[in-house]
């Protein structure tokens, strides 16, 4: 078993969580990296190696209960406790309603919601146990503002945020467990790949700003999971500087 603190990073395949298992690797962390592309996984467990850290991986899906318990208990293997869960994975097919695509609707609400519930019933009770953990989910802009096209992944991210700030609030406080959540605004990822409705396509093509890299959102999380322990920041809203 090693000594080293752990983190648990879903979306570690790509974009900000790739960024954020650097971060933290570098931080010191043992980062145990989660995703459904298990190539990706290997190469990011080689290069944080290579760095000089520490990480393992499993591939899972979080929108398995199951899959998502099984995660936790391999980071629990490993070190003995987990220190923080960083529930990024998620999807944005954005899409105008009346173009009815049931299946994005779906897939945002099992993976930005349920996934996010499930991980947080796979480290809850080993955090209480502990009686300590930070307990990071990442929203977005999205959760604080609907534009068209945006009506049900805003829904997902408000969502995140309504959970997040209930969770905060029901922990006891003798326990040094904090909540986080992370809102990014636009970021440089992979995650507009999945948009498949043409208006909204066309809709990007007329904005023009410098995003912000996921480097920027790591960061953030690094800042937010290293403030002393009477801390909890709250929420972390990190815009590009010319994004409305
Ligand atoms: N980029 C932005 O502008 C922005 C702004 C605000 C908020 N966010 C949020 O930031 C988070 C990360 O997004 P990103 O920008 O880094 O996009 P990304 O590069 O597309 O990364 C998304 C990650 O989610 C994982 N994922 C998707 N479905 C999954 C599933 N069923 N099970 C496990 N993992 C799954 C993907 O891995 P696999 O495909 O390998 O499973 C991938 O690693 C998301 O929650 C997103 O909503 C992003």
């Amino acid at each position: 078993m090693t000594e080293k603190n752990t983190a648990i990073i879903t979306g570690a395949s790509s974009g900000i969580g790739q960024a954020t298992a650097k971060e933290l690797a570098a931080r010191g962390y043992h980062v145990m990296l989660a995703a459904r592309r298990e190539e990706r996984l290997v190469d990011l467990k080689k290069e944080i190696e290579a760095e000089g850290g520490s990480a393992d991986y499993k591939v899972t899906d979080v929108t398995s209960a199951d899959e998502m318990k099984s995660l936790a208990q391999a980071a629990l293997e490993k070190t003995g406790k987990i220190d923080i869960l960083v529930n990024n994975a998620g999807l944005m097919p954005l899409s105008y309603m009346n173009k009815l695509k049931l299946d994005e609707w779906d897939q945002m609400v099992d993976v930005n919601i349920k996934g996010v519930l499930y991980g947080i019933a796979a480290v809850l009770p080993i955090m209480e146990e502990q009686k300590s953990g930070h307990i990071l989910n990442v929203s977005s802009v999205a959760g604080h503002q609907v534009m068209k096209g945006s009506a049900v992944y805003s829904g997902t991210k408000y969502a995140v945020r309504a959970i997040s700030d209930g969770l905060r609030q029901e922990i006891d406080p003798s326990h040094e467990i904090r909540v986080t959540i992370v809102s990014p605004g636009a970021v440089a990822t992979e995650l507009t790949d999945t948009i498949t409705d043409d208006d909204v396509l066309d809709s990007f093509k007329s904005m023009s700003m410098e995003p912000l890299q996921a480097e920027d959102i790591a960061n953030a999380i690094g800042y937010a999971v290293e403030q002393p322990s009477h801390v909890d920041v709250n929420e972390i809203l990190i815009r590009p500087r010319q994004q409305p």
